[in-house]
């Protein structure tokens, strides 16, 4: 069984999407391993998308991130990481997949809804830096 970490972010929380999107983990065969709602201080934030720092939307990203509150949640399933990513779909939600969760409920790349892993050792890490504070 792999681990990934799934964040609804901020948009799709204001937006009410967060029970939807919950259901929809559920029906894609994952178990939720852990879950909870939290507010992101931007040191949060920053330390999560470090990677991304020299990135030109990191401060953007940082203040999106921390903008509103979150759903978190650690994930199990058989090829943990590939599934939730495709469920997800491209990081921009006008080049997302029908059906796919950035389609229904993203707005665009900053907003698009959801976050996922990108690699099974940092579904470990990332699920960590959350619940194993
Ligand atoms: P995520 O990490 O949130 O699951 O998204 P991702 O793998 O699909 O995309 P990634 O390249 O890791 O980027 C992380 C998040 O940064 C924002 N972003 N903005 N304005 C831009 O050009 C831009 N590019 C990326 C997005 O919110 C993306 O999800
Ligand atoms: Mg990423």
């Amino acid at each position: 069984m792999e681990t990934t970490l799934a964040i609804v972010k901020p948009d799709a929380y204001k937006n009410g999407y967060a029970g939807k999107i919950i259901d929809r983990i559920i029906e894609e065969g994952f178990t939720i391993e852990e879950m909870k709602q939290i507010l992101m201080t931007k040191e949060k934030a920053e330390g999560f998308y470090e990677v991304h720092k020299e990135r030109p939307f990191f401060g953007e990203l940082v203040e999106f991130m921390s903008s509103g509150n979150c759903v978190v949640l650690s994930l199990k399933r058989e090829n943990a990481v590939a599934k939730w990513r495709e469920v997800i779909g491209a990081t921009n939600p006008e080049e997302a997949d029908k059906g796919t969760i950035r389609a229904l409920y993203g707005t665009n790349t900053g907003n698009n809804a959801v976050h996922g892993s990108d690699s099974a050792e940092n579904g470990i890490i990332e699920s960590n830096y959350f619940f194993k504070e």
